[in-house]
């Protein structure tokens, strides 16, 4: 089979996207390749002159409205104004890195964005969302600890890749975990607009991508890190571009680019590590995040 472009979307006239962190980057990317392929989209971000930009490019409606997600009270805002069903959730924006910060809630700010914020936002829209959740990881997720005692580097040593890892690997905790809940919760009464059974949860990485936020770390550590030699933001975005909109794209599982040690290339279903899959620490980190957010999920565990 021919590698997997964005030509390759299926139509999307009448699905709603929502994708947080469309202002720039990979979700700037996503959001023109869907509203290209007939999607209305709803972009998130904070700079909303920024989220204009991105809508004024695109060739279909783009609704940009402020969200947050280094803010719960934010993240309700956000979820309350939102009346209308999404078909797609794209839990796309996150932080790479960054020196040591907490954020409103005085959570460590990688944990916060990438993920309690996420997580949070996820929660509150799930009874609207009709197709499917993506949450964005990433490859770093490998060197990631999640410990749900000590999620914000209060009793380990602060290192920005360390915390930032962690959040990516919290990402797939939830994606797997979310799928897992979706499954024991059974199918949904049917719903006539819908094309599918219940909605799904997967995860996607983009590999490398020559992003801003991959770019702002310029040290010699970042740049190890990041392995190089990075794709263009449109490559990047594919796997996040499959995982959306893929008939064949499963539920639990991750989407990646299927370049050598999934740095770059088209997307595929990859592997992911052993701690990803560990369903005992998934259970206790949603514990967490439902207790640090005062979100709870509608479905069991
Ligand atoms: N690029 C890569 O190589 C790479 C590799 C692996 C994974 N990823 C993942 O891909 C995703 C997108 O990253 P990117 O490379 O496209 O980086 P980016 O260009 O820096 O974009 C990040 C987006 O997240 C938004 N964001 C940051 N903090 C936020 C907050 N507190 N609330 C709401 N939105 C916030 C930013 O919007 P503002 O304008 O509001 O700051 C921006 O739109 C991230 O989850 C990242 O971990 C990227």
């Amino acid at each position: 089979m021919p590698p997997w472009t964005a030509a390759d979307i299926p139509p999307q006239r009448g699905r709603v996207f929502l994708v947080t962190g469309g202002s720039s980057g990979l979700g700037a990317e996503v959001t023109l390749a869907l509203c290209a392929a007939g999607a209305e989209v709803i972009l998130t971000c904070r700079d909303e002159e920024r989220g204009r930009a991105v809508a004024a490019a695109a060739q279909g409606p783009v609704q940009v409205r402020h969200l947050d997600l280094a803010d719960l009270a934010s993240v309700r805002t956000f979820a309350e104004g939102l009346t209308e069903p999404v078909d797609v959730l794209i839990n796309n924006a996150g932080v790479m890195a960054v020196p040591h910060s907490v954020t409103a809630d005085g959570f460590e700010r990688h944990i916060g964005t990438n993920h309690l914020g996420p997580f949070a936002l996820t929660g509150l829209l799930l009874d609207r969302v009709r197709d499917r959740v993506v949450t964005v990881t990433s490859g770093l997720h490998r060197l990631g600890r999640v410990r749900p005692d000590d999620l914000h580097f209060t009793r380990r040593r602060y290192q920005r890749w360390l915390a930032y890892a962690q959040s990516k690997l919290a990402n797939l905790l939830f994606a797997y975990e979310l799928e897992r809940r979706f499954d024991n919760a059974g199918p949904p009464p049917p719903d006539p607009e819908s094309r599918t059974p219940g909605p799904i949860s997967l995860a996607a990485h983009p590999g490398v991508a020559a992003t801003e936020g991959q770019r702002r770390d310029t040290s010699f550590q970042g740049r190890l890190l990041a392995g190089g030699r990075a794709q263009p933001p449109a490559m990047g975005a594919l796997p996040l571009l499959y995982a959306a909109t893929a008939a064949d794209a499963a539920g639990g599982t991750c989407i990646g680019p299927d370049g050598l040690f999934q740095r770059n290339g088209h997307p595929e279903t990859v592997a992911t590590s052993v701690r990803s899959h560990d369903t005992k620490t998934a259970r206790r980190l949603w514990e967490e995040s439902e207790r640090a957010t005062g979100v709870r999920y509608p479905t069991g565990g």
